[in-house]
């Protein structure tokens, strides 16, 4: 019995290999496996289909952009009863295309659709460019949706990359990194188009086209995909090692800033100096140690708390930290500053800002975690 698990189908394609020698086979198959699939399995009777009307499928393919089927319909039936044709369309005014457009969002789709139907008459003689390059030319189609409109209305071999078929493409090919990275999609986009039907009839061209569509609308999507129907469970790279959730790759988190700090540690005897935060901001209202935003400041404040009967306290580096916040990571770099006058001499230095703190009763202050960790491992080293 052939194993599921064959190194041929689980091998992961690296990012920018489209199709190499071991998922070739599948490559050469995967549209007549679909096209098969979509005529028995795929959707036929949605309101833009059965037609080759260019202005039709176009609108449907506007409507259809980041917004559900069962939400585009009725906007579908509307537009069109108000505006059968794009000649209609074209010198409406932009209100009446607004209002009808109100409720499914993205309006710049509208405006843009207007302007495109006002091109189309102006610059085509009122018939919709047939090739993917002139469609993509025209306001709001990018080069997927030209492609979807060359297809289904021309019957051109173009290839379409939506969100949904860059989550087929990404599973059945393991295709790895994320799709909305310029480098990863390029090669899903180079990928897609050795996928297309050679010799294809303008009928299969469509209905391949569609298959990606409904695969990706109707099996492979997003939480569950149902995989046990799917025409490519068997070579599917994320169902065959289980990697559906983690492909296609989710959008990298975005690196956090760094910031950095010098915190002093004022240390006489047993005693450290502690300094209360502003209310807001970073740890507000706890107390923590001396900080400023470089070594000279802070040895500047060193000498500003040290007085002037004890000389000029050294500052000697300790450990670096880092402590990571929801939105920033904080590089701490310690540096300890010895005095030897008795902490009831220094008593008057403190105000109600600073506080001359015994290192065993710092439970009582409110200590930010990363900073009482450094506290922490300075009580070992005292005498
Ligand atoms: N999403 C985008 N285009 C579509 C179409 N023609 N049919 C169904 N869903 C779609």
């Amino acid at each position: 019995m052939p194993s599921r698990l064959s190194p041929r189908s689980a091998q992961p394609l690296p990012t920018a290999a489209a199709a190499d020698s071991s998922t070739s086979s599948l490559t050469s198959d995967f549209s007549v496996r679909l096209i098969a699939w979509q005529r028995k399995h795929g959707r036929h009777d949605l309101p833009w289909q059965n037609t080759r009307d260019p202005y039709r499928i176009w609108l449907s393919e506007i409507m259809l952009q980041q917004t559900q089927v069962s939400t585009v319909i009725p906007y579908y039936a509307k537009f069109l009863a108000r505006f059968p044709d794009v000649a209609t369309l074209a010198v409406a005014p932009v209100d009446d295309v607004m209002a009808l457009w109100a409720g499914l969002g993205y309006y710049t789709r509208a405006r843009n659709l207007h302007r495109c139907a006002q091109a189309v008459v102006e610059q085509h003689g009122g018939a919709f460019p047939a090739s993917v390059a002139e469609l993509a030319e025209l306001p709001g189609i990018g080069r997927s949706t030209a492609a979807a409109i060359a297809s289904f209305a021309f019957g051109a071999r173009a290839t379409i990359l939506d969100g949904n078929v860059k989550r087929v493409l990404a599973r059945v090919f393991g295709v790895e990194g994320f799709p909305g990275e310029k480098k990863v999609e390029n090669a899903m986009w180079t990928l897609a188009e050795s996928l297309l039907p050679s010799n294809a009839s303008d009928d299969d061209v469509g209905a391949y086209t569609q298959g990606l569509m409904d695969l990706g609308a109707t099996l492979c999507v997003r939480g569950k995909p149902d995989c046990l129907r799917c025409p490519f469970a068997a070579d599917c790279v994320a169902n065959v090692t289980g990697r559906q959730r983690e492909l296609p790759a989710a959008r990298p988190k975005k690196a956090v800033p760094t910031r950095r700090t010098w915190m002093l540690v004022l240390r006489d005897g047993n005693a450290v100096m502690l300094e209360k935060r502003p209310p807001s901001g970073i740890w507000g209202g706890l107390w923590s140690l001396p900080e400023a935003a470089d070594e000279a400041s802070l040895a500047a404040r060193a000498r500003e708390f040290g007085g002037d009967g004890g000389g000029v306290p050294q500052l000697s580096p300790l450990a670096p930290l880092t402590h990571v916040f929801t939105h920033f990571k904080l590089d701490i770099e310690p540096r300890l500053a010895e005095l030897d006058r008795g902490v009831g001499a220094l008593a008057a230095l403190g105000d109600a800002d600073t506080a001359w703190v015994a290192l065993s009763d710092l439970d009582s202050f409110g200590v930010p975690a990363p900073v009482r960790k450094l506290l922490d491992s300075l009580q070992g080293s005292l005498i």
